[in-house]
């Protein structure tokens, strides 16, 4: 009978460890494990095992994903567009998709007209969480005149800043964004040092996860700190749409309005998705937009990196971005949900109504032991705010006592939700 062949037969001598050359498993990225693993891997960690009690669908409000019906318009321009998914997709997007955006920008923050160069100041991105991420690959240097680059981060966090900062090779520094500091980063405490080797400053308004807007004051000295020390100065405002009363101002609106040596938009780049202002995350669709010289690098640095975003979806995020009426019934959706959240929850956990967002950011002690008793009592799927913040050194992690609450299901499951966190926690 013929034996079955072996490796030893095809590869001989090589397939024997012991005779052939030396053999290491490729060691990688070093980069990689000064990460924590990602919030929502640590937060199946924290569960596992746990089978809830309560004999009730799981309701997850651990991740900011709306369950809103995404608008017809996408279905639509998508099967208007079909015989476009043929083709590679340029890079920059279509010039329908920039003046979409730029027509958007320019009223949504009252840019003064002609200012906005969409052509030259925006390139789509496949979702606002991979260019916040390049962002950093943009902005680091090799070196920083003041030592290593640094880029600062508030914290808590989305947590990509940080994976951007440490992958990019600088060393990500937190600044603790507490109740005490209006839930942003308190720029006037920066030292000159700091900033002398800061390359990049992430900041997010409104927040994630405490849905603190920056006013325009507060933007307006980020800007002029990015202009006085040579950095970038990246502003996540993928919630700026999500607000009960007041839109927040943006970070472009403010640059419009300040007095500056230079180009009107130096140093500054904004981010916006249709994830949440649209209820379309799985469209995987934002933009970036700001100071031409840094779009044009990030042009340069994406023709290596990325693919584009696919011509059909170009057109119908062009569609969405000419439409505010989904936003207006998605805005009185977020409107009813936190009147039952406050309802229900009000005057307890520190409970206060966010500028901006659709998280509800609560102090209930120790975070994880709260996720840990609602996934097992209530089948409620919450973050716990530590993994979605660090320790700077010396320093307690500033989101430890809290859980992240996304409001993104219908408003009477939100309120049944919140009752039972109440019940649960109380
Ligand atoms: C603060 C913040 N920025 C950016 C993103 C990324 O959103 P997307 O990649 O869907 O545009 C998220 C998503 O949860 C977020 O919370």
């Amino acid at each position: 009978m013929r034996r079955a062949p072996t490796n030893a037969d095809f590869f001989g001598d090589m397939a024997n460890p012991a005779s052939g050359p030396a053999h290491h498993p490729a060691s990688g990225n070093d980069r990689l494990d000064r990460l924590s693993d990602y919030p929502f891997t640590r937060l199946a960690a924290l569960l596992a095992g746990i089978t809830p009690r309560a004999n009730a669908e799981p309701t997850i409000m651990s991740i900011g994903e709306p369950q809103h019906a995404p608008p017809a318009l996408i279905a639509e321009t998508l099967a208007a567009n079909a015989h476009l998914w043929g083709k590679y997709p340029p890079l920059a997007g279509t010039p329908d998709f920039r003046a979409a955006v730029g027509d958007w920008l320019t009223r949504r923050f009252a840019l003064p007209a002609g200012s906005f160069d969409a052509d030259n100041m925006v390139l789509p991105v496949a979702g606002t969480r991979e260019a916040l991420f390049l962002t950093a690959l943009l902005a680091v240097p090799e070196r920083r005149a003041g030592g290593t680059p640094a880029v600062l981060i508030p914290n808590p966090f989305y947590a990509v800043y940080e994976g951007g900062a440490v992958l990019a090779g600088a060393e990500p520094v937190f600044l603790s964004s507490t109740a005490a500091t209006g839930f942003l980063p308190d720029l006037d405490a920066l030292t000159p040092d700091l900033l002398e080797r800061t390359a990049l400053l992430y900041l997010c308004t409104p927040s994630n996860p405490q849905g603190a807007a920056a006013d325009a004051a507060y933007l307006g000295r980020a800007i002029a700190l990015a202009r006085r020390y040579g950095f970038v100065l990246a502003v996540d405002e993928c919630y700026s749409e999500i607000y009960l009363d007041r839109p927040p101002v943006g970070a472009l609106q403010v640059a419009a309005a300040m007095e500056t040596g230079g180009g009107l938009w130096d140093n500054v780049l904004v981010f916006h998705s249709l994830s949440k202002r649209s209820n379309a995350a799985g469209l995987r669709s934002g933009f970036v937009a700001g100071d031409p010289a840094l779009i044009a690098r990030f042009a340069r640095l994406r023709s290596y990196a990325n693919a584009g975003t696919p011509l059909p979806a170009l057109a119908a995020a062009a569609a969405l971005w000419r439409d505010e009426a989904h936003v207006e019934e998605n805005r009185r959706l977020y409107r009813d949900k936190f009147a039952a959240a406050e309802a229900a929850l009000g005057g307890r956990f520190g409970y206060r109504r966010p500028d901006g967002g659709f998280f509800l950011w609560l102090d209930v002690g120790d975070g994880e032991s709260a996720a840990r008793r609602l996934w097992d009592e209530g089948a409620i799927r919450v973050l716990p705010g530590a993994y979605l913040s660090g320790s700077a050194p010396g320093q307690p992690n500033p989101g430890a006592s809290f859980i992240r609450v996304a409001l993104v299901h219908d408003a009477d499951v939100v309120a049944r939700a919140c009752a039972a966190i109440a019940r649960i926690l109380g």
